[in-house]
């Protein structure tokens, strides 16, 4: 069986736009490498004194865990050095950092976004966590960065992708030609090919919902999450309730198998809980590019205008048929 490490696969992609100077290359390698020093820190964290909270809260208003931090700081501090960055965000900062300003000349025309750990709340428990990324080419071409720049809805992502800190470590990214999976093999310190051309399967049977909001729901979603627990055989009813608590392992699952998973918005967050620029949107684009939807419940992810870097939005996102189905429900309830 022969291997295809992500560098041979991206460069092999490379040769089909002539024009492409490896800048991208240049971008996912540096991600590559900060995925590869998470994988080892939690792959080790019960040794490493990476467990744990801070005792400080984020932007976000949450307890801030070591490993937040930590992932944090090595997506950063690799994306800062690649030239072709001129703009990075992230969920643990307030602010983005305007890499133009820095150095005018070096910064080029990547925009990332990025969650360095989804899914904190997990790590202590030795459950999945993630990290998601979104990369955007910037508009204006002066010195400084526009308000332009920042108002690209998610269907301009140039990329997207995200990291499973799973049963094994995979990097799963879509550069808008269709999905590929690749997973890292420590043994050799790659990331190899092994999910190519990724398709969301078109129907699941499962639904992935933090069943604790249900009094907080819609009429329409509480009729739907009813649909999901009614016996039907010839529907494959009822479908099983799968919840992990971290956005990437439940919609990896989701990828994998079919599936749907839903975060409506709740008394706690009236506008829903995950975040757009960093979580919705690359996850959304991952989403179609496979085959699959996803939706605020009322319009695409995908085609939502930014207007706050941390803003939130409602998601349900996952196989075409099932999020259909939610829509159904929607519009007559
Ligand atoms: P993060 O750890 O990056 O802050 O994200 C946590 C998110 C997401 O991973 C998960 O789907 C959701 O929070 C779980 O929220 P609840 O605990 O409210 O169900
Ligand atoms: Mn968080
Ligand atoms: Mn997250
Ligand atoms: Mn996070």
């Amino acid at each position: 069986m022969s291997i295809q490490t992500l560098e041979q696969f991206i460069s092999e992609q490379q040769t089909q736009f002539p024009q492409a100077k490896g800048e991208f290359t240049r971008l996912l390698q540096a991600i590559s490498l900060a995925a590869k020093i998470v994988h080892r820190e939690v792959n080790k964290a019960g040794l490493a004194d990476i467990l744990g909270k801070l005792g400080n809260t984020n932007v976000q208003g949450e307890e801030q865990q070591k490993l937040d931090v930590f992932a944090d700081h090595y997506f950063m501090d690799a994306l800062e050095r690649v030239s072709e960055c001129c703009y990075l965000a992230s969920e643990e900062h307030e602010d983005g950092i305007d890499l133009t300003k820095r150095n005018k000349y070096a910064a080029g025309k990547y925009m990332v976004y990025f969650d360095p750990l989804d899914g904190s709340s997990n790590i202590d428990a030795n459950v999945s966590v993630g990290t998601i990324f979104s990369i955007y080419k910037r508009i204006s071409t002066g010195e400084e960065l526009q308000s332009v720049d920042f108002s690209q809805t998610g269907r301009e992502q140039v990329a997207a992708g995200y990291v499973i800190y799973g049963s094994s470590t995979m990097l799963v990214y879509s550069t808008g030609k269709g999905v590929n999976g690749f997973t890292l093999d420590p043994s050799i310190g790659e990331f190899c090919l092994s999910h190519p051309r990724l398709k969301i399967p078109e129907h699941g049977k499962t639904y992935s919902v933090n069943e604790s909001n249900y009094n907080q729901f819609s009429i329409a979603v509480k009729q739907y999450l009813q649909y999901c627990k009614e016996i039907d055989k010839d529907s494959n009813r009822p479908y099983s309730s799968r919840y992990i608590g971290s956005l990437v392992a439940d919609f990896h699952r989701n990828m994998i198998q079919g599936g749907i998973f839903l975060y409506p918005d709740t008394f706690q967050y009236p506008n829903g809980k995950l975040r757009l620029m960093y979580e919705c949107n690359p996850l959304a684009f991952i989403a179609e590019q496979a085959g699959g939807i996803a939706t605020t419940g009322e319009n695409p992810i995908l085609d939502i205008i930014p207007t706050k870097l941390h803003q939130r939005t409602p998601l349900i996102i996952g196989s075409k048929n099932m999020v259909e189905m939610v829509e159904k429900f929607i519009v007559e309830f």
